[in-house]
């Protein structure tokens, strides 16, 4: 197979047809988030999309792996590669062709909604872990979909805010990620809701058509996210490639009731999972406008648009209005992604499509990637557990393993460890559980569109502070799980923990000095109580297996390989706390702090971050010495285990490079590369770390990238601002 082969169906393709391979329809099956149809005559198979960046979505269980967030904290891309492909895998054996995902948004905003479905708030760290998944992914014969192209770092208004953000900023900051997944391989790449200087990015030529197709060489697909298009005419002559949904919200709702569509889970469903979370008094089906009641003005794209292309785009081919060119184009990039995969072979063989769904490798990878990306914020050395230990395990979700955030991500388990059952599983000692607190429901997206089932929340009393103070009282050790919630369109209100959570936490520690407190978040928290905890451990939205990986790290049977992808600060420390910044004013949002997103701003100001970007303790403790620069985009270092543990060490490269010639603003240090590696006990090795060259340049908008002559400074370092050794690289 080959471009003649496109070359060979596009000769044959009528208008209406091809037509039809621009824009989603009705999946008879009812399995996918998105469904083409293909075109039987020719044999160009249907070709099915399935959410998303942690598990593969459609109403039948997958591997529910952890947020991308904690993919990240591993700050190993060699395990975003095995992710990716065990995502593909998953993919395939439920019959989808596209993955929608991964997320790589930059985290901008700490209270943005999805950043539990994105990586960091530095460049590099979302390159290099988007190119690792977007690898594995496309590895498989599945096609990736980065998303959501660009700027889409709030969920507050994120149909139509618009970023105002300068060509530097965007070229450094937040199109990196997107140009690193493109670089891999990626087939396909959503463009996002919002606008970017005006203009919604379903129709920004300049981005969609000039840097991404033609700067960047991608070939494949831009398709829109659900219901993102405001125009026909307007985003095809963008560059605009795929319309979806293709079809209304009402046809969208009404297959997920038809027969076969199994009346959830499938499209825009609900989490699928009837325990947690039915989807109606009788599992009903959906309401007759699922749009009514629903303020779509914030969060929510207009429902109506869904069929454009269906039912303008011939119309506006046949008046010239778009060339027949571009409607070629548009139908070329699908069939050459299907033909790359071997999908113009006659499809995918339906008996077996390849792939494996919950397999013991799986399962494996998720509690793994749990474990790994764990980050122990604090330890007075109550970590980790005797053995023999006995513990109160409170916190008001400790029967149910901490999933991920609400919308499109949601995965159907097929299998799930509470952290009560990973601890009991693991504990020598006595294990004594006590909620402590009302349960924090998971919020969702998708809430909004499910009819109220009268159902006021649990029965019975609710779960005392006292009991859990009287567990904690007659135990060694106090483990208190605690938990934000997050949602696709909306954002957090606070960083500060739901409820009462930092009250019951308050109350055990004043009980019991050696409490440890694990926090499953989305991202950053506020920690009031910080001074009085023995321990304090981010865990993220670690999956299906919360307990039995918070088990691993808390016994240290695994050394907490975590670092923070984005800084954790109070709310107010955060350069977005301005209005103007976020959520923004008059539908804009000014991104004004320029290129001092994350810790660049607080190395910049001088901000005290209550935990810095980087930072992570291990079990064990490591020398660093001997660096050198190896050549120009390399520096080498020892590192050596002094602990008398295996441990695991992030080794981080900071560039802080010479100024510019007219004093043009630098952060004073930019992440370069880093290296994960794991040492024994006592154990030394030689580590190479590779500098990516956009730490050492900046981009000029005449000369493009740009590295400025001189000295730049590489400081080697176990976090943001835990820096060790220096080494200098003349350019
Ligand atoms: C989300 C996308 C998702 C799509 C399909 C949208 O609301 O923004 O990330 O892939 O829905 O479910």
């Amino acid at each position: 197979m080959s471009s003649e082969t496109v070359d060979g169906l596009l000769a044959e393709l009528r208008l209406a047809e091809k037509v039809r391979l621009t824009h989603g329809a009705t999946d008879t099956e009812g399995t996918a988030t998105g469904f083409v149809p293909g075109v039987e005559r020719l044999d160009i198979p249907p070709v099915r999309f399935s959410d998303g960046p942690l598990g593969v979505r459609t109403d039948e269980p997958a591997t529910a792996f952890p947020a991308s967030s904690a993919l990240a904290a591993s700050f190993d891309p060699e395990l975003a590669r095995e992710f990716g492909r065990a995502l593909g895998r998953e993919a395939l054996a439920r019959d989808q062709d596209v993955l929608l995902g991964p997320g790589l948004n930059l985290v901008r905003v700490p209270h943005c909604g999805r950043n539990f479905e994105y990586y960091s708030e530095d460049p590099v760290v979302t390159g290099r872990f988007a190119a690792g998944v977007v690898d594995g992914i496309e590895s498989t014969g599945v096609v990736a979909t980065p998303k959501h192209f660009v700027a889409n770092n709030q969920e507050t208004a994120r149909a139509s805010v618009s970023a105002e953000v300068d060509e530097r900023v965007l070229r450094e900051i937040y199109l990196p990620g997107f140009r690193d997944a493109v670089d891999a391989g990626a087939g396909a790449v959503m463009s996002s809701y919002n606008r970017v200087n005006g203009t919604y990015m379903s129709e920004h030529e300049r981005l969609l058509t000039d840097v991404l197709k033609a700067e960047w060489g991608f070939d494949g697909v831009v398709m829109s996210d659900w219901f993102g298009t405001e125009s026909v005419v307007g985003t095809a002559t963008a560059g605009l490639d795929l319309q979806m949904p293709g079809i209304s919200a009402e046809e969208l709702f009404e297959s997920m009731g038809a027969p076969g569509g199994e009346g959830d889970g499938a499209d825009r469903g609900d989490s699928g999972d009837a325990d947690r979370d039915a989807d109606g008094p009788d599992g009903d089906a959906p309401p007759a406008d699922p749009t009514e009641g629903f303020d779509y003005a914030d969060g929510m794209p207009d429902p109506t648009t869904g069929g454009l292309y269906r039912e303008e785009l011939a119309d506006a081919v046949e008046a010239g209005e778009v060339p027949e060119s571009r409607l070629d184009d548009m139908v070329r990039r699908l069939l050459t992604q299907l033909d790359r995969h071997g999908l113009l072979d006659g499809g995918r063989d339906a008996a077996d499509p390849g792939g494996a769904v919950d397999t013991p490798e799986h399962r494996g990878l998720a509690e793994r990637v749990a474990v790994r990306g764990t980050v122990l914020l604090d330890n007075d050395g109550v970590l980790p557990l005797a053995d023999d230990a006995d513990v109160a395990v409170v916190g008001p979700n400790v029967d149910e393993a901490i999933l991920g955030g609400g919308g499109s991500s949601e995965v159907t388990p097929a299998t799930e460890t509470s952290p009560v059952e990973g601890i009991e599983a693991r504990a020598e000692g006595s294990v004594s559980v006590a909620r402590g607190h009302p349960r924090v429901e998971d919020i969702s997206l998708f809430d909004a569109f499910e009819p109220d089932d009268g159902n006021e929340g649990e029965a019975g009393p609710d779960p005392s502070v006292d009991d859990a103070v009287a567990a904690a009282a007659d135990a060694d050790v106090a483990l208190v799980f605690v938990r934000d919630q997050a949602t696709e369109a909306a954002d957090r209100e606070s960083l500060a923990l739901p409820g009462e959570q930092d009250e019951l936490i308050e109350a055990v520690a004043a009980e019991n000095d050696r409490t440890v407190v694990v926090a499953n978040t989305s991202g950053p928290f506020e920690a009031p109580w910080r001074e009085d905890a023995a321990a304090v451990v981010a865990g993220w939205y670690p999956g299906q297996a919360h307990g039995s990986a918070a088990a691993a790290v808390l016994y240290g049977d695994s050394d907490p390989g975590g670092r923070l992808p984005v800084t954790f600060a109070p709310a107010e420390a955060y350069p977005t706390a301005d209005e103007r910044r976020y959520p923004g004013v008059d539908g804009q949002a000014h991104y004004d702090e320029g290129l001092l997103v994350g810790y660049r701003h607080f190395d910049a100001t001088g901000a005290e971050p209550t935990y810095p970007f980087g930072h992570g303790h291990s079990y064990a403790n490591f020398a660093y010495r001997d660096a050198r620069a190896v050549d120009d985009a390399t520096v080498e270092l020892t590192v050596e285990n002094t602990g008398d543990r295996p441990g695991r060490e992030v080794v981080q490269a900071y560039v802080d490079s010479p100024a510019t010639p007219d004093d043009l603003e630098r952060p004073p240090r930019e992440l370069g590369g880093f290296a994960s590696l794991a040492l024994d006990a006592g154990e030394s090795r030689r580590v190479a770390v590779a500098l990516d060259e956009r730490a050492f340049a900046r981009y000029d908008a005449d000369e493009g990238w740009t590295v400025d002559p001189g000295e730049h400074a590489v400081s080697l370092g176990r976090s943001s601002r835990d820096l060790r050794l220096d080494v200098t690289i003349e350019r």
